[in-house]
């Protein structure tokens, strides 16, 4: 099967495309063919080597040569403890190296909806998961509680608009002006264009998520946080 892989850290040039053997499932795992994937930061961050991520994914080259975590297929063969998926079934979920022609996977793996395509349902596991968790694991989000989302039209912060719309909140999102309108459509009630106001000058009574890559502690989010009686950042936990 075809698969991206890198040997060394750097530019998108260091991206190969090899041909590698088609994994076999094990007993308790589903092998699926990847229709479509996504991209995430953290593969940019493990391409590039970031001096954090080489901690783990090796100081010099990386340890695991294969790349992408997001995946949206079908079911080829399941193990013979599997009892969820058959093969044919449409199927959405996260596992290491899913920018290849097939993965195995034993636990992060779902149905995908009908009415929901390859290419959406790709896009959904990472981001989708970290900002459910933050909103809901971290920041225990209620019905009627104030929420602001800094950076509220990137990868993770379109999804925590929807799911602090989802559980009942009223959102504020944070984005630039050609985002605006974006934010809105995701069901964000008030919306700060940061490049024209000063979100942390109104934001005095609310929960903020931040999600924006311009987080850090001299950010709009740190003064909103001094104000606000709560604060569910990326910051927190290597970002949220
Ligand atoms: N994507 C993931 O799966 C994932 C998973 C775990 C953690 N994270 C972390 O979450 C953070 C966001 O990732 P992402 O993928 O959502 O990034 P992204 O898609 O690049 O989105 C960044 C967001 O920040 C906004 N922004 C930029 N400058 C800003 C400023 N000065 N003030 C307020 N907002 C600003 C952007 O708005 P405009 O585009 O309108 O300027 C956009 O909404 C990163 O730190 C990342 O490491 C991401």
């Amino acid at each position: 099967m075809k698969t991206v892989i890198y040997s060394n850290y750097g530019s998108p040039d260091v991206l190969e495309i090899v041909e590698m053997e088609k994994p076999l499932p094990k007993e308790n795992e589903t092998l699926v063919k990847v229709r479509a994937s996504s991209v995430n930061i953290a593969e940019w961050y493990a391409m590039t080597g970031l001096p954090l991520a080489r901690l783990g994914s090796g100081f010099f080259k990386p340890k695991d040569t294969r790349l992408g975590v997001d995946f949206a297929g079908v079911v080829e063969a399941v193990g013979k403890n599997v009892t969820d998926f058959k093969p044919g079934d449409q199927v959405f979920g996260g596992r290491g190296g899913a920018w290849a022609e097939f993965v195995t996977v034993r636990k992060a793996i779902a149905r995908k909806p009908a009415n929901v395509t390859f290419e959406e349902a790709a896009a959904v596991p990472t981001a989708g998961i970290t900002a459910l968790q933050g909103l809901r694991d971290v920041g225990k989000i209620q019905p009627g509680q104030k929420v602001l989302i800094n950076g509220a039209s990137g990868g993770v912060g379109s999804f925590a608009v929807q799911i602090a719309k989802a559980f009942g909140a009223e959102v504020t999102a944070v984005c630039s002006t050609r985002n605006v309108e974006c934010a809105r459509s995701h069901g964000a009630d008030h919306v700060f264009d940061y490049t024209k106001e000063d979100f942390t000058r109104s934001a005095s009574s609310m929960t903020c998520c931040s999600t924006s890559m311009e987080d850090d502690p001299g950010s709009n989010t740190s003064a909103c946080s001094s104000r606000t009686p709560r604060l569910s950042s990326s910051a927190d936990r290597g970002r949220l």
